[in-house]
């Protein structure tokens, strides 16, 4: 993508947002240019992935003050669909079960018609040429190359989505359709929790491998665990609905060491 280069790629300006008349985001400030990884930590409850829903679009949240812009286009008013074919992620944090439907058919239809969607408006741009669309054998090929990238079974493709998976498969799959959608601007939602060491690896290998000038990531996790192995530029501490503390690398690792506890009091939120 060619943009501007003196405006940001996201930035997110004094958001505010609701959820059953509670204020649970009060004032978040964050921006995230290309190419940079940026962690987002703080206690349960603190708001976390209420953002990253926002982020990406969730219907259940109201958003009642500030702005959230993608290539300086402020994008609330933009579908979820809208804002995954500019490019936006998110990684859930809980994925949801879909019995009857495939992986594979799941992750064709999303992949084609976001990049085929992609494809016609980089023709029109251009001056109204054909689009080259993305064959389904195309996809398969695609699909199997980034599934041995994860080290997924071939027949993970026929089951039905997450359903009966584990949680380390869970976030695999998750990170496979991040691989196949090839976003600007990708939001993982606690992409660590429940794995184990081996999974663990796999999947910050496979970010890790996502990674790179062209992507801005913002990883959302409790635990600085996920950070040996993503090493972020910057890190933000959020406590109830706020961002409190900013820092580099060594922040989280000074989290882990002191615990929340501390900037509890300090803070004094009430989580
Ligand atoms: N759908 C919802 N209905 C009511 N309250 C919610 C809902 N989603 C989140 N909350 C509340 O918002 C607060 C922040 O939650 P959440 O964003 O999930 O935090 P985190 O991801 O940091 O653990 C919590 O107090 C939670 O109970
Ligand atoms: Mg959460």
């Amino acid at each position: 993508m060619v943009e501007s280069s003196n405006v940001p790629m996201f930035e997110i300006e004094d958001l505010h947002a609701v959820i059953e008349d509670k204020e649970i985001l009060k004032g978040v400030n964050l921006t995230i240019n290309q190419g940079e990884i940026h962690a987002l930590m703080g206690p349960n409850g603190s708001g976390k992935s209420t953002l990253a829903n926002i982020l990406a679009g969730h219907p259940s949240y109201e958003v009642t003050e500030g702005s959230i812009r993608f290539w300086g286009e402020d994008i609330l008013e933009l579908s979820p669909d809208e804002r995954a074919r500019k490019g936006i992620f998110l990684a859930f944090q809980y994925p949801t079960v879909i019995p009857g439907v495939s992986m594979a058919n799941f992750l064709r239809m999303a992949v084609t018609n976001t990049r085929n969607a992609r494809a016609e408006e980089a023709a029109a741009k251009n001056g109204g040429g054909e689009a080259a669309k993305m064959t389904p054998r195309e996809f398969r090929k695609l699909m199997r190359e980034k599934m041995r990238l994860l080290k997924m079974d071939d027949s993970f493709a026929s089951r039905y989505l997450n359903e009966g998976f584990s949680g380390g498969e869970k976030k695999r799959a998750e990170i496979l359709q991040m691989a196949l959608l090839e976003p600007t601007m990708a939001i993982l939602d606690e992409t660590d929790s429940g794995l184990d060491i081996d999974a663990l690896r796999v999947v910050s290998e496979g970010v890790n491998n996502l990674a790179g000038p062209d992507l801005g990531l913002l990883l959302i996790t409790h635990y600085q665990r996920l950070l040996n192995y993503i090493k972020p530029d910057y890190v933000h501490i959020m406590m109830d609905g706020r961002i409190v503390q900013e820092g580099g690398p060594e922040l989280a690792v000074e989290l882990e060491q002191k615990g929340y506890e501390k900037l509890r009091a300090e803070y004094g939120a009430a989580v």
